[in-house]
């Protein structure tokens, strides 16, 4: 098994709505509606990730598993605003890793304290890393569609 994690680069944005889309419909299956599942997987498309990558206090990783892209992450400013791994390359460390390297740099850039808003499956995986539960939310999708999530925050020593 070879990991290896790098930023984001232009060419990379056309993997991501796969890996996404794939992650939340077998990941999230058991937490959310397939109403809420066929939103939140089309509220991210290639435009949206072309148009949003060279926005300023953003951090993009793409994770590779054996040379093939497997997962992203991205950080605005003290904020994580997305871990998603493909299910076909979970459980091997992808998401720790992504997250890991998001609060390294999060740290040196002078930020104490990150905050993410977690969908319900993800919230035990977001524990593990050390992140606590502010509050319950909802996150606002196309059509108007509220979806259940869990406000978290986490200190960086
Ligand atoms: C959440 C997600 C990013 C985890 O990615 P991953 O690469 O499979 O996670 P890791 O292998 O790094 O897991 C690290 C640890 O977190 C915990 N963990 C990960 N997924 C978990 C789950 N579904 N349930 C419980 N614990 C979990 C485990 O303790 C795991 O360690 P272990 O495998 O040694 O037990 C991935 O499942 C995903 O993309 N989910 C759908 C998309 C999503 O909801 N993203 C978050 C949006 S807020």
């Amino acid at each position: 098994m070879s990991i290896s994690i790098r930023p984001l680069a232009a060419g990379d944005a056309k993997s991501l709505p796969i890996i996404h889309s794939n992650a939340v419909r077998v990941m999230a299956r058991e937490h959310y509606s397939q109403e809420i599942i066929e939103a939140w997987t089309g509220a991210f498309t290639r435009a949206d990730i072309e148009s949003a990558l060279n926005e300023p206090q953003t951090q993009w990783l793409l994770a590779l598993d054996a040379d093939e892209p497997a997962g992203f992450a991205l950080r605005h400013g003290p904020e994580i605003r997305a871990v998603y791994v493909h299910p076909d390359h979970s459980r091997k460390g992808l998401g720790r890793t992504l997250l890991t390297e998001l609060e390294q740099k999060a740290r040196q850039e002078g930020h104490t304290s990150l905050q993410l808003e977690a969908s319900l499956n993800a919230r035990p995986f977001y524990q593990k890393q050390g992140y606590r539960d502010v509050t319950r939310s909802f996150f606002n999708l196309p059509d108007g569609l509220l979806m259940e999530s869990v406000k978290m925050t986490k200190e960086l020593s």
